[in-house]
């Protein structure tokens, strides 16, 4: 699959995001093409693991499991914040692996050639308390080692190279645009009066350097190991609304799926959509609001149907109003 084939098909269910996407889908292609030489020819892979950046809500979990089914690749996902908090920490990391074995059906090779994403990745950033900041810190070095590629002894006593698996890094980063913009350096080229060549200092001068990530304090080692990195957008209220509507597995289609199942038909007017995407807006988790703020004004109508069989149609105007519900006339008895 090419980049543009992968990026396509993320389309499907992923909305907006297209740098992200992008940046994702070359790193992808170029890691399973490296690897496939490097196996061949038993040269050595120089790994480019990915970092995500993007607010809560925006994506970054859904990009990489539609990326994993896409590609058919074994995939787990791992929260930082939990091996953080854990006393021991390798057996947390044994315990991934275990997961992404199972994942490829105990098939050693398949899993070897796995995703690992492991989320919330700034929430082990050192911090001024000192123990925290030990335990945050502790965990980089503990991922260090498996993200550069080692043979790991599972407990069940398998071993996993982890040399070829791709490590997918996420996290919000809250602050960490700040950082950039106060490290912003380029600024010469602004001599020139091109557009084109403002745009690409604008590029440039918003790029995280990996600099950013050890001021906002990930450890060098950790963060080299990330090289690339693509940042999510925050949603704005026009993505919101496409994301209820547009992927192959919308909230909106999921509703109209399920009361078609009994014979109802669902209609929800286009400002109903914006409305809720206002309210979502306010609530500052991304699209992750959208689910609770739908099923809410679905609830009563749910409750009513299965007692009314004459109900045909609901027809949703506002999100501040009551249903029209449309039916056959009631039976005359
Ligand atoms: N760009 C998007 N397109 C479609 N759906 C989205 C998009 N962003 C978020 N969603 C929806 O919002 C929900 C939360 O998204 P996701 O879990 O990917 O967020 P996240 O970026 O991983 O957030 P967090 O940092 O809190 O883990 C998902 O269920 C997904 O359906
Ligand atoms: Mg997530």
């Amino acid at each position: 699959m090419t980049p543009s084939e992968i990026v396509r098909q993320l389309d499907q269910d992923v909305v907006g995001q297209s740098e992200a996407k992008k940046v994702l889908a070359v790193a992808v292609y170029t890691h399973f093409k490296k690897s496939a030489r490097a196996l061949a020819e038993s040269v050595e892979l120089v790994k480019s693991n990915i970092l995500l950046i993007g607010s809560t809500g925006t994506g970054k979990t859904l990009l990489c499991e539609t990326l994993s089914r896409i590609l058919g690749a074994p995939f787990v996902t791992a929260d930082a914040t939990t091996l953080a908090q854990s006393e021991f920490v390798n057996t947390e990391i044994d315990a991934i692996l275990q997961r992404l074995l199972e994942k490829a059906g105990g098939d050693v090779s398949r899993a070897q050639r796995g995703l690992i994403f492991i989320d919330e990745v700034d929430k082990l950033k050192a911090v001024s308390d000192r123990s925290r900041a030990s335990s945050g810190e502790s965990v980089q070095h503990a991922l260090l080692k498996i993200m550069e590629g080692s043979q790991v002894r599972l407990r069940s006593g398998e071993y996993i190279d982890t040399t070829h698996i791709l490590f997918i890094c996420g996290g919000a980063f809250v602050g960490l645009t700040d950082i950039v913009k106060d490290s912003a350096g380029y600024g010469y080229l602004s001599f020139s009066t091109e557009a084109n060549d403002r745009e690409v200092l604008n590029r440039l001068n918003t790029r995280i350097k990996p600099t950013d990530l050890l001021t906002f304090g990930l450890i060098p080692e950790f963060a080299g190991r990330l090289p690339v990195i693509a940042r999510l957008n925050d949603l704005t209220r026009d993505m919101m609304v496409r994301i209820m509507v547009e992927p192959k597995e919308s909230i909106y289609r999921q509703y109209r799926e399920l009361l078609k199942s009994d014979g109802v038909e669902l209609s929800i007017k286009p400002a109903v959509f914006e409305q809720i995407a206002d309210v979502a807006m306010e609530y500052k988790a991304g699209a992750r609001s959208l689910r609770g703020i739908f099923e809410e004004l679905m609830t009563n109508v749910l409750y009513e149907i299965p007692d009314n069989p004459a109900i045909r149609k609901v027809v949703f105007s506002s999100l501040f109003e009551p249903p029209q519900l449309l039916g056959e006339a009631p039976p005359k008895n």
